[in-house]
């Protein structure tokens, strides 16, 4: 006779198997249930029911006539599915699943198990990576494009130019002239803002002292927009830790953002600009195993009209812009960059009070950690 398991062995046992992020499924010979772990419940969407242990698992299982039929090939079928697919229909779900057997000391199949797993998530970031692909070649045609617009709107300029200092004296031909610079301008403006959209981001990330970086902003915002009348105040923690980040990416993350602000101020009002030491929150899904990771939050706010409710969602969507000059890529391009510091950007604001971007940055980016 075997020595009988003792009682602490087989609480461990059932504490690993409830504690599996697979489904599993263990049923006797005789179509009766062992054993049915509480991912398998979550994953068909029942509840799990005091006496299922024991009762036939086409009873308990039901709803779930796929699964019934899976299990029923079992002791039938010669070569058990392994790594098979299976779409719930009334769920939506798809899993990936095995199906063994289990045997006892002379190989008679004693009864057998399913393995199972919700595939559902690794489905739809399948079908997200095809998205990011092909928005990729996008971007390279975009890229291309833009590039090939460059050489001839340089020429547009430099021709222009020339053209100008052979007809001094007639006055319509130097407005028109001068118009055409200004266009040309523009355009080139909006192909090297293009350019800086589609090109993938690849940080330079060193210790990165945000102080440096907003002082920086503010200047390079005062070249893009008019800043007219408007007052900017910075107010910088004192001992505000350095981040790993890409100072000059950083930079063009805050001079997109003040640059808005002085457009929407349209010469009087004020910016305000924060920076404060703060953490973020771990994914709810590890809270009490991960601390919370250091970041510094960046605020910059503006008295200015705001965003109407219904456009706010709608702002960072590329060529997005309510400006008859716009491009529509500033908020684009700072997302980019901040989603690859890990970061994070909300955006709140009222008619009454006006607009506050808040960048959220972790102190130590999580993707530096691979690198
Ligand atoms: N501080 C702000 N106040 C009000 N509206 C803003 C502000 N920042 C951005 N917006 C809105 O978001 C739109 C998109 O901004 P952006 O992506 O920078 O493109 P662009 O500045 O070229 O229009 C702007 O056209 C504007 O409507
Ligand atoms: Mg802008």
């Amino acid at each position: 006779m075997k020595a009988p398991r003792s009682a602490s062995a087989d609480r461990f046992f059932s504490h690993i198997v409830s504690s599996m992020r697979n489904g599993v499924i263990a049923f006797r010979r005789d179509g009766t249930l062992a054993l049915v772990n509480d991912e398998a419940y979550h994953i068909f969407g029942l509840t799990r029911g005091p006496r299922d242990v024991g009762r036939p698992f086409s009873d308990v299982l039901r709803e779930r006539p796929e699964i019934v039929r899976v299990l029923s090939g079992a002791f039938e079928l010669s070569h058990l599915p392994n790594r098979a697919e299976l779409r719930l229909k009334d769920l939506d779900r798809v899993i990936g699943y095995t199906l063994s057997q289990v045997k006892d000391d002379d190989g008679t199949p004693i009864g057998a198990v399913l393995f199972f797993k919700d595939l559902t998530r690794v489905e739809q970031l399948e079908e997200r990576e095809r998205l990011r692909d092909r928005l990729a070649s996008l971007g390279e045609m975009a890229a291309g494009i833009a590039h090939e617009l460059k050489n001839p709107l340089a020429g547009i300029e430099v021709m222009a130019g020339l053209l100008r200092r052979q007809v001094p004296d007639s006055k319509d031909a130097q407005s028109l002239l001068a118009d055409i610079l200004s266009e040309a301008k523009l355009a080139n403006a909006i192909v090297v803002e293009m350019l800086e959209f589609v090109r993938p981001v690849r940080l330079q990330v060193e210790r990165t002292d945000l102080a440096d970086v907003l002082q920086q902003s503010v200047t390079m915002a005062e070249s893009k927009a008019p800043r007219g009348k408007v007052a900017v105040t910075t107010r910088v923690e004192p001992g505000l830790p350095m981040i790993e980040g890409d100072h000059h990416q950083l930079s063009q993350v805050f001079t997109n953002l003040i640059a808005n602000a002085f457009e929407a101020l349209d010469g009087k009002g004020r910016i305000t600009i924060s920076a404060i030491t703060s953490a973020i929150e771990a994914d709810p899904a590890f809270a009490g195993v991960h601390e919370p990771t250091p970041a510094v939050v960046v605020d910059v706010s503006d008295d200015g009209p705001g965003v109407p409710a219904d456009l706010t969602d709608r702002i960072f969507n590329p060529f997005f812009t309510t400006k008859p000059q716009g491009s529509g890529l500033g908020l684009a391009i700072v997302r980019k960059i901040v989603d690859a510091h890990d970061g994070r950007i909300d955006i709140s604001s009222a008619p009454e009070t006006g607009t506050r971007f808040r960048v959220t940055l972790p102190v130590t980016s999580a993707s530096g950690w691979f690198k």
